[in-house]
C-alpha cells in the first residue's frame, strides 16, 4: 500500500514539473497544478480509506484465524484426552482378560482335581471291596502234660494275631472273613513220646499227623488249605490220647505251634 502511494506521488510530481502545455500562462499552469493536487488529495484520501477497510478486513481475518487456531487446539486436546482414555480402557480390559484367563485356568485345575479325587476315592472303595484283608496268626506253647483222646490243643503264647481270629482261651481260630486259608501245625515230641494230631474245620479233619522218635527230641510240620466262610472255626485236636502222648516245647530250640493266614478272598 505504501509503495502504491509513493508511486502516485512520484507520478504527480513528474506531471507537475513538466507542464503539458509550454505555451500556457503561469496562472494557467498553477491552476492546473492546484487542480491536480486537489485530485491527488482526493485520490490519496480514497486510497487511505480503502487501506483502512483493507486493514480492518485483514484484522478481522487475523482474529478469525486466531479463533480457528484456538478451536483447532481445543479439538486436538480433546482428541488427545479421548485417546488417553481409550488407552486406559484398553489396558484395564487387557488386565481383566488376563485375570479372567487365570481364574478360568484355576477353575479347570480345581475341577480336574475334584474329578481326580473322586476317581481316587471310588478306586479306593472298590479296592477295599476286592482286596484281601490282612488276617494271619501264630501261637505256641501248648500244655505239655499227657494228652487225652479228642483233646483240643490250646496254644497259650500268641506270637501274632492280625485280624483277631485266634483265641488263646479256646485254642480255636474263627475266620473273620470268607476266603481261602492256609493252616499249619509244628509239632515236637521228646524221645519216646507220641503226638497224634489233626487240624479240624468245624469237626472235619483237614490233615492228620503222627510224630515220634525213639532217641531224640524231634519236630515236624503239617499244612492244609481250606475255604472258610466268615465265622467258621479251625483248631488242632489230639486224635489218639494216652500216657505217652505228650507234646514238647522249648523256648530257645523247639516250638510246638499252630498258625494260619487268609491267602485269597
Ligand atoms: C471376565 O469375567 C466376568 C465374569 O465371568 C465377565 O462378566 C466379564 O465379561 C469377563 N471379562 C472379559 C474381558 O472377558
Ligand atoms: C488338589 O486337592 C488336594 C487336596 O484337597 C490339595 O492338597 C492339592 O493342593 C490340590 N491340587 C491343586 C493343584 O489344586
Amino acid at each position: 500500500m505504501t509503495r502504491l502511494l509513493q508511486l502516485l506521488l512520484l507520478v504527480s510530481m513528474t506531471v507537475a514539473s513538466e507542464p503539458s502545455c509550454p505555451a500556457c500562462s503561469k496562472y494557467d499552469y498553477e491552476e492546473k497544478v492546484l487542480e491536480r493536487m486537489i485530485r491527488m488529495e482526493f485520490a490519496f484520501e480514497k486510497v487511505l480509506k480503502e487501506n483502512k477497510i483493507v486493514s480492518e478486513t485483514v484484522e478481522q481475518d487475523l482474529t478469525r484465524i486466531k479463533e480457528e487456531n484456538e478451536r483447532l487446539h481445543a479439538t486436538v486436546d480433546a482428541l488427545k484426552d479421548q485417546q488417553e482414555q481409550a488407552e486406559r480402557r484398553l489396558d484395564s480390559l487387557m488386565e481383566e482378560v488376563e485375570r479372567n484367563q487365570s481364574s478360568t485356568l484355576e477353575k479347570i485345575v480345581s475341577d480336574s482335581n475334584t474329578t481326580l479325587e473322586q476317581a481316587i476315592a471310588a478306586f479306593n472303595a472298590l479296592k477295599d471291596q476286592i482286596a484281601t484283608p490282612l488276617v494271619y496268626f501264630h501261637a505256641r506253647t501248648p500244655q505239655t502234660s499227657t494228652l487225652s483222646n479228642g483233646e483240643e490243643i490250646v496254644y497259650k503264647t500268641v506270637e501274632t494275631n492280625q485280624g483277631n481270629g485266634y483265641s488263646s482261651t479256646t485254642g480255636k481260630f474263627t475266620a473273620p472273613a470268607r476266603g481261602l486259608y492256609l493252616f499249619f501245625m509244628h509239632t515236637c515230641t521228646a524221645a519216646n513220646k507220641y503226638a497224634y494230631l489233626q487240624i479240624l474245620k468245624e469237626g472235619s479233619v483237614l490233615i492228620a499227623s503222627f510224630h515220634t522218635d525213639k532217641d531224640y527230641i524231634t519236630c515236624s510240620s503239617s499244612q492244609a488249605f481250606v475255604q472258610l466262610d466268615a465265622g467258621e472255626t479251625v483248631w488242632v485236636q489230639c486224635s489218639d490220647g494216652g500216657s505217652n502222648r505228650q507234646l514238647y516245647e522249648h523256648h530257645s530250640y523247639r516250638w510246638t505251634s499252630f498258625g494260619g493266614a487268609l491267602i485269597h478272598n
